[in-house]
């Protein structure tokens, strides 16, 4: 079956066509994103009526682009799959809406997909992974470790209580003048710098717990960046290095627990920990994450990053997974700002 995906829960405006056969094998027929971070940089952050009105200019070219790309007409595909949230909701509204009117004008199926479940099933697409699988979240919205059960099936061991850990790289570049977004501005500096001359804190660490809390390490950041201002070159890269060193031990040491439990809980599965997100981008973190798997015995598995990031391939290919279920949406779906992947109301709970 071949899907169009529709992505515009944030500042990315992406759609593109998958197909996936009854081996459940996938296949990308094409991957057109636009990212409107120039539109957002004058206000150092995305502001979302203006993401709105960008979806609303952009998205009808982009759906027309990945029809072109993939080399079929539009009515060709087997369903339309949009993002109906979590996000800003003002640009999953536009998404969504845009793909029931292409569902009803073109008599297709509409699915209304989970932006966590989207990134949760990547990997399935890229790499065939079966279930089950843990999941480790880093973007500038999420931080979370989820355990992938099936389609519609997710279990969240642990979120952060306060940022996201792409949101603290964002602050902290922001904190130091650096441009959007900041995460890879921020690793760029740490490669020059010290990352021992900070010993900045590592909240929760000591707890038993599988929660991240990212805002005490942010405000630490700023104390020491103000005690040490005005700051030359130098001063930047250290707390850059530093900060990244803190933030990749927090995200390892969690990752470790993480997978011992999903040992604990199925001695016979072989651990699988998947990375998704922008922050998967990070070779740093990404170098801690894969000494954790090692340690563990697991196997890391790092979809290529485009994928990682918001993209309309993994909202195609999660359309994809709940379609072969028979897992379609009304048109009274309604838009939601908050969706967490665990909620009662997450699908009929499949297991493949
Ligand atoms: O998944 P994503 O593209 O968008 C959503 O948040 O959904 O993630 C973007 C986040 C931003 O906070 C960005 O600063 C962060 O991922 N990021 C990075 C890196 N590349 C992107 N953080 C750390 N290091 C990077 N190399
Ligand atoms: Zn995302």
């Amino acid at each position: 079956m071949r899907l169009l995906g529709i992505e515009t829960s944030c500042d990315e405006t992406a759609a593109a066509i998958v197909t996936r056969d009854a081996s459940g094998a996938g296949r990308i027929l094409s991957n057109v994103v636009r990212s409107q971070l120039t539109e957002h940089a004058p206000y150092g952050g995305v502001v979302p009526e203006l993401a709105a009105r960008s979806h609303v200019s952009h998205l009808d070219h982009i759906i027309a682009r990945a029809a072109a790309e993939a080399g079929m007409p539009l009515g060709d595909v087997d369903g339309i799959a949009a993002t109906a949230g979590p996000g800003l909701i003002g640009g999953v509204l536009v998404g969504l809406t845009t793909a029931k009117a292409l569902a009803a004008a073109l008599g297709k199926p509409l699915i209304a997909v989970n932006h966590l479940e989207a990134h949760a099933l990547t990997a399935r697409l890229t790499d065939g992974l079966q279930f089950p699988y843990l999941l480790l979240l880093v973007s500038g919205g999420h931080s979370q470790f989820v355990l992938v059960r099936g389609v519609g099936q997710y279990e969240r061991w642990g979120t952060t209580i306060d940022d996201a850990l792409g949101e603290a790289f964002d602050k902290v570049a922001k904190l130091l003048g650096l441009g959007v977004p900041g995460g890879p501005e921020v690793e760029r500096l740490a490669q020059t710098g010290d990352p021992h001359r900070f010993d900045f804190p590592r909240p929760l660490l000591k707890q038993d717990r599988l929660d991240f809390s990212f805002s005490g390490l942010k405000t630490a950041v700023r104390l020491a960046a103000e005690a040490i201002a005005p700051l030359s070159d130098r001063d930047a890269a250290d707390i850059c290095a530093s900060f990244q060193r803190a933030v990749t031990e927090i995200v390892s040491t969690r990752a470790r627990a993480a997978l011992a439990r999903f040992a604990g809980q199925m001695p016979t599965v072989a651990p699988v920990l998947v990375v998704a997100g922008g922050v998967a981008a990070n070779r740093a973190i990404g170098g801690g994450l894969r000494a954790a798997a090692e340690n563990a015995g697991a196997r890391l598995v790092v979809p290529p990053i485009p994928l990682c990031t918001d993209n309309g391939v993994m909202v195609a290919w999660a359309g994809a997974e709940r379609l072969a279920l028979g897992d379609t949406d009304g048109f009274d779906i309604a838009a939601k700002a908050r969706w967490p992947l665990d909620a009662p109301d997450m699908g009929l709970g499949h297991g493949h």
